[in-house]
């Protein structure tokens, strides 16, 4: 939004730089790609840093560890990146107020601030750009109605939020490929599964996670021992409170079969049914 926003007021004098985490969900780096470069013609520079973000993770599990850990290699590889453009004075950010209120503490103490999100307060000073955050006093759906003035497509306009840290705080405990990538498959099932039964709009977010334990099941006559998939589904007004998404039983046993038949490594399926509070819409 922030991109399409400034692209129409400066054009060719915007760069944009898209580092890929490898923590995204499935087949989105393309989809990025693809929009900025061809659809939109933004001048974008792709940085594929997934084997540094999973080499700096590993053996990590502290869900605030985490998002430090992914905050400071993004900003020190789009450093990386931004040197190599001349003269830059600004920055431009999608901070959302939600993003704001969230990150900061409401009663000014370090322990009542929920989490830490990255691109609220985590830029080098030494970068000396000037920040530009046109967002940064809208709430999702504010943003959503300037999506459209902008003409962007209504898939983008109205894709469920995604943290900054990605897939990584799906995943409690460690996180390595082969997670990644079981995590990546079970998402892309459920949410395609959202948008094939006309769901998708109708829920604020919706995402799959895999939780660090493994349990029994049989496939056929063998035992089997794989990990557990969470499905988690809300309806918000703005992501500040949140309920859990009803859905029908067969809706949900249809995804919970696709899940376990198709994706080797899970075998087993649960519904979050917590609300926000005492919960919070991530696991982490
Ligand atoms: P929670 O889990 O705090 O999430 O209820 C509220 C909204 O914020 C997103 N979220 C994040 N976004 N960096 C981000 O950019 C983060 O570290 C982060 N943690 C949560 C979450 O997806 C939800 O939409």
């Amino acid at each position: 939004m922030v991109a399409q926003l400034l692209n129409k007021a400066i054009g060719k004098k915007l760069y944009c730089i898209f580092v890929n985490t490898g923590l995204l969900r499935k087949n989105e780096e393309k989809q990025v790609v693809s929009t900025f470069k061809k659809r939109l013609r933004i001048n974008l520079i792709y940085v594929n840093a997934e084997r540094e973000f999973i080499k700096k993770l590993k053996n990590i599990s502290d869900p605030e560890k985490k998002r430090k850990i992914i905050g400071n290699l993004f900003i020190k590889i789009f450093e990386r990146y931004a040197k190599k453009i001349k003269n830059v004075k600004f920055l431009a950010q999608g901070t959302l107020y939600p993003d704001l209120i969230e990150s900061k503490s409401v009663t000014g103490s370090e322990t009542s601030k929920i989490k830490s999100h990255h691109n609220v307060g985590g830029l080098p000073k030494k970068m000396k750009l000037k920040l530009v955050e046109p967002l940064k006093l809208l709430f999702k759906d504010e943003v959503r109605k300037l999506g459209l003035e902008l003409n962007l497509s209504k898939e983008i306009i109205f894709r469920h939020p995604f943290p900054g840290p990605g897939l990584a705080i799906r995943m409690p405990g460690i996180i390595n490929k082969e997670k990644i990538n079981i995590l990546k498959e079970a998402d892309h099932l459920f949410i395609q599964g959202l948008k094939d039964h006309k769901l998708y709009n109708k829920i604020w977010q919706a995402y799959a996670a895999l939780l660090p334990v493994k349990t029994v099941g049989v496939m056929g006559d063998n035992r089997t021992y794989e990990y557990l998939c969470l499905l988690r589904a809300i309806t918000s007004e703005d992501g500040m409170t949140a309920d859990f998404f009803e859905f029908k039983k067969s809706f949900i046993q249809e995804i919970s079969n696709k899940i376990v038949n198709s994706i080797r490594g899970i075998n087993r399926v649960v519904y979050d049914i917590t609300s926000k509070p005492p919960s919070t819409i991530e696991l982490e």
